[in-house]
């Protein structure tokens, strides 16, 4: 089975990102590109980076009318991504459109909510009920629309697999239990075992390999755990 670790590249310096990147490439199965990156190097930025050769997944959490994304879809499409994200918030028939904008070759992933909101946050938007609950119904509706799948935390992994056997279920917020990273922002973390025991097809590791005083040594030890 191939390596489901997408690192996240998530570093300001074109050049340091292509270094590391280079470093670790052996030991990680793709590369995540995300807004930041994105608006930073757009579409030279990205060139540069797939010329190592690794599946690219670009987490731009597209959200606008249909057209405006599918539109968006269609521009990134001579990038050949694997794998990009939207928003299930952005409704069903931009989703719908977004799929087929995206080519057959490319994973059309929806973002359910935003882990930086928790439930008192998701009140002041009007939506009764648990984040969990919210999750779910994103992703019902997501599976609906003809989507690959979702993005989901380790948490709640288990229950979209659940109710979506064959969803391509992306997880972030990894750390390994002894390798000494902070969490950083990340305040429910999981390991990355656990969580593709749990039906992740993608786990996202930033920091814990960027950060990492040795990161081909992190990204090893990562992948021994697999
Ligand atoms: O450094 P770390 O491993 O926490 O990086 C996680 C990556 O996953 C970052 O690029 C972050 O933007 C992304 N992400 C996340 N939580 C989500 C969705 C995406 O951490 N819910």
């Amino acid at each position: 089975m191939s390596n489901p670790v997408y690192l996240a590249l998530d570093l300001p310096q074109l050049d340091a990102a292509l270094a590391l990147a280079q470093r670790v490439r052996e030991h990680v199965g793709g590369i995540k590109l995300g807004l930041e990156f994105f608006c930073a190097h757009g579409h030279h930025g990205v060139h540069e980076i797939a010329r190592l050769g690794l599946p690219l997944f670009l987490d731009l959490k597209l959200h606008d009318i249909p057209n405006t994304v599918a539109g968006a879809m269609q521009a990134i499409r001579v990038l050949e991504p694997a794998i990009v994200t939207v928003h299930a918030a952005g409704g069903r028939a931009m989703m719908e459109d977004a799929k087929a904008a995206a080519g057959e070759q490319c994973k059309v992933v929806a973002v359910t909510l935003l882990t930086s909101l928790d439930g008192r946050d998701l009140a002041r938007t009007g939506v009764e009920g648990s984040a969990h609950d919210q999750v779910l119904r994103l992703a019902e509706l997501a599976r609906l629309s003809g989507l690959d799948g979702v993005v989901c935390s380790g948490h709640e992994v288990a229950a979209v697999h659940a109710a979506w056997k064959d969803g391509f279920l992306v997880v972030p917020g990894l750390r390994l239990p002894a390798d000494g990273t902070a969490a950083g922002d990340q305040k429910r973390t999981v390991a990355p075992r656990q969580a593709r025991d749990a039906g992740a097809s993608v786990l996202v590791v930033g920091r814990p390999i960027s950060r990492a005083a040795d990161p081909l040594a992190a990204a090893r030890a990562i992948e021994a755990t697999l």
